[in-house]
């Protein structure tokens, strides 16, 4: 069931647990996503970055591939169609229009005031069309997809006037990084989190980088307001690795392994395992 993300993340925060955002890249791999939440009734939000939107020859394509796959799949647990890090109004706009239930708008390389202005218009656009928002306020470490973060820690004013503009949710660096944490990684901060929390009346926060955080983070995450939390690289890991235990060992070869269908089928299944392995983590079973 294609629905915008507001109900399920403001549900996620009133439970004390975080809706998964699982990005996706292909076929394949929407297909493994939607049936582990399906298996383990849980709502997801699957992501799409600019990049992933433009390699499956735009949004409007995904949004068609993800509304058929839900019918025909009989998918019964609520899923939210995200963009995930909008650059631009135009890249928003462009979901809007494809088919989306939902928008981030990245406004984080902008000045603040450049940030609140161009949120603030795409609030209402989004409301108007029934989708919902997320914004950013400090940077992301890392590279997601070409664009790299420095990954400043958020001030809480400017989270503050950028959650007052009627967003449904909000992204705010706290030290967390795209892509595998490297080892002196300092970990999330916890004093920056709890400011955010307390600056922003309650709002759902989100979790970017959520690829290798230990459990004991994630869990204290939650508990002081993160209700979604995103996970591209893990996905992307398992399936590589995959992929290539089944080439390396010759499976491909004794099963007729050229035939595309054979040979992405462990990536899925890889898929399929990370997917439940976060949505227990998350605390989102069963919750649909
Ligand atoms: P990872 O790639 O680190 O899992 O982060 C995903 C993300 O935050 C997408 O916005």
């Amino acid at each position: 069931m294609l629905v915008n993300a507001t109900e399920m993340v403001k549900k996620a925060k009133d439970g004390h647990y975080a809706v998964a955002q699982i990005n996706i890249n292909n076929l394949e791999w929407t297909k493994a996503v939607l049936q582990a939440v399906e298996e383990l009734k849980a709502p997801v939000i699957l992501g799409v970055s600019e990049g992933a939107g433009k390699y499956m020859t735009g949004f409007t394509t995904v949004a068609a591939m993800v509304k058929a796959m839900d019918k025909a799949l009989n998918i019964t647990v609520p899923i939210a169609l995200h963009l995930d890090h909008g650059s631009s109004k135009d890249a928003c706009l462009k979901c809007v229009e494809a088919g989306f239930t939902s928008i981030m708008f990245d406004g984080s390389h902008f000045n603040i005031d450049e940030n609140i202005a161009t949120t603030k218009e795409l609030v209402e656009t989004a409301h108007k069309n029934g989708l919902s928002i997320e914004a950013e306020v400090g940077s992301i470490g890392g590279e997601e997809d070409g664009v790299i973060g420095m990954g400043e820690i958020a001030d809480p004013e400017q989270c503050r006037l950028i959650a007052s503009l009627g967003i449904d949710f909000l992204a705010a660096g706290i030290g967390n990084i795209h892509g595998v944490y490297p080892p002196n990684w300092k970990g999330l901060d916890f004093g920056a989190l709890e400011k955010i929390h307390n600056a922003t009346n309650g709002i759902p926060l989100v979790l970017h980088g959520g690829t290798g955080i230990p459990e004991d983070m994630i869990k204290k995450a939650i508990s002081l307001g993160v209700s979604k939390i995103n996970v591209n690289t893990e996905c992307q890991l398992t399936f590589a690795a995959a992929t290539r235990k089944y080439i390396e060992e010759g499976k491909d070869k004794a099963s007729k392994g050229f035939d595309p269908r054979k040979l992405l089928a462990p990536g899925a299944e890889a898929i399929k395992e990370t997917v439940r392995e976060k949505v227990r983590l998350f605390g989102s079973e069963n919750k649909a």
